[in-house]
């Protein structure tokens, strides 16, 4: 069983980050294997052999149940594995906040990717992610995380802890872009052909 740890929201708590220590070996986490991301990814033939062929975990992240108020900070980790479907790197789903007008900060403690964030008027920016790198996602942006390497992509992140999130959007109309490895090795940013 995971082992249930009360963080005290009032007066203040700490917690090792340490990746062997730290909040991804306690608690919980919420899962999304391949097949829960169905329609995001280019190649519907490569992406329905992987889920048939054993549905992979592709990310998962750890919260740790702040309330829902205004003042408080919502923050864990983000774990996005190392794999394609196709030539597309594994990434998370991706989310506008409920409260659009929210920001967010990503640290990343391993692996390297990028963080590709995208405003409804259509502005894209693609941020590089490797350890020691901190990426400001201004409010507004919709973010999504992106495996380009051989090992895990281990993320920290903090946002208003009241903020939501908005998935539907992304699962509705998709990015504008998407990254994946070109004919040299190397990654790419390319416009997604299922955009609507
Ligand atoms: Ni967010």
């Amino acid at each position: 069983m995971a082992e249930k740890t009360t963080y005290d929201w009032n007066r203040g708590f700490t917690l090792d980050f340490s990746l062997l220590n730290g909040l991804s070996q306690k608690g919980a986490s919420t899962k999304r294997k391949l097949s829960q991301m169905k329609g995001m990814y280019a190649d519907s033939a490569a992406f329905d052999q992987a889920v048939a062929e054993g549905d992979p975990l592709v990310y998962e992240f750890y919260e740790l149940g702040v309330p829902e108020h205004p003042g408080d900070l919502a923050f864990g980790t983000s774990i996005t594995y190392s794999g394609k479907v196709g030539n597309e790197y594994y990434m998370t789903k991706g989310h506008f906040h409920t409260i659009l007008e929210t920001a967010e900060v990503y640290y990343t403690l391993s692996g390297e990717g990028f963080m590709l964030t995208e405003n409804p008027e259509g502005d894209v920016i693609l941020q590089p992610l490797y350890p020691g790198i901190a990426v400001y996602i201004p409010k507004r942006y919709a973010h999504r995380s992106i495996n380009s390497g051989k090992t895990p992509l281990i993320t920290f992140f903090a946002f208003r802890a009241d903020a939501g999130h908005d998935y539907g959007t992304i699962e509705t109309k998709g990015y504008r872009k998407l990254v994946v490895e070109g004919l040299d090795g190397k990654p790419r940013m390319i416009d997604n052909p299922r955009w609507a």
